[in-house]
């Protein structure tokens, strides 16, 4: 049995304060809903801050992305090792907007699936098509690419601290989300493929959570579906009540 996994991405957005009170909410409804795993992504600048706001619950930190190399001449990027001091446990990697807004190549978000594991954090790694390749029938040909070059240098052992979370471009931040039908057949597909790098025990344990335009009114049709596990959750994470409703979806 695979426990949901509910997770509000950031971005680039919320102030201090607002950061503070979101998490005091978030913190409440997590404690309400024991049977799910919940995570918050805050920016950098507000890691420690969160951490320390969320000491004692179960509300798992999370990072944005995070550097492949450990420490050196890398200016403006931020590695593992500066991560896990602050409480950090968790990381997406490969979202599409560092793939297609920062140039981050599917070999680089490998190398920094295997640092996280190596310090100790959790990834989230991403993959998902743009609305291009999916009216080119690309879709399959693109999450698999992703996935596997994500995945290149982990074990099946490692498998238990990965989760994937389908994203495709075109549902994030646009207001259109994937179908379940639509973000179901993905998952469905990325399962089997790995079950190919792995085996079907790995592939069956695995979360895989959608993203792309997640809220409280579509939430728990996306959660009905089997191979949806979670969701990541951008816009609606933002704000204490939807991210609240999101948590405590019906099921
Ligand atoms: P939205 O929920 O705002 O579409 O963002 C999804 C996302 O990118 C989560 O990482």
């Amino acid at each position: 049995m695979r426990r949901p996994f509910l997770a509000g991405n950031w971005k680039m957005n919320l102030d201090r304060r607002s950061a503070l009170d979101l998490v005091n909410q978030v913190r409440a409804a997590a404690d309400r809903r024991a049977d799910v795993d919940v995570a918050v992504f805050p920016s950098y600048v507000y890691l420690d801050e969160v951490a320390r706001a969320l000491a004692g619950s179960r509300v798992r930190l999370g990072a944005q992305d995070m550097c492949h190399e450990d420490s050196g001449a890398f200016t403006g990027a931020v590695s593992a090792a500066r991560l896990t001091p602050v409480g950090c446990e968790s990381d997406s990697l490969g979202h599409p907007a560092r793939r297609h807004g920062f140039g981050a190549r599917a070999q680089l978000v490998g190398a920094k699936v295997r640092k996280a594991l190596e310090a100790g954090i959790d990834p989230i790694l991403c993959v998902g098509e743009t609305i291009e390749e999916r009216e080119d029938g690309r879709t399959e040909e693109v999450v698999k690419r992703q996935l596997v070059a994500g995945l290149a240098s982990v074990s099946a052992a490692e498998m238990s601290k990965v989760t994937i979370a389908y994203e495709p471009v075109w549902a994030i931040g646009t207001g259109l989300t994937a179908t379940s039908e639509q973000a179901g057949a993905v998952h469905d597909y990325l399962r089997g493929v790995l079950a190919g790098l792995f085996d079907e025990a790995v592939a069956n344990a695995t979360r895989i959570q959608y993203g792309g335009s997640v809220k409280p009114s579509n939430v728990s049709e996306l959660m009905a579906v089997d191979s949806i596990d979670g969701a990541l959750v951008g816009g609606a994470s933002l704000d204490g009540d939807s991210f609240t409703a999101i948590i405590e979806f019906q099921n």
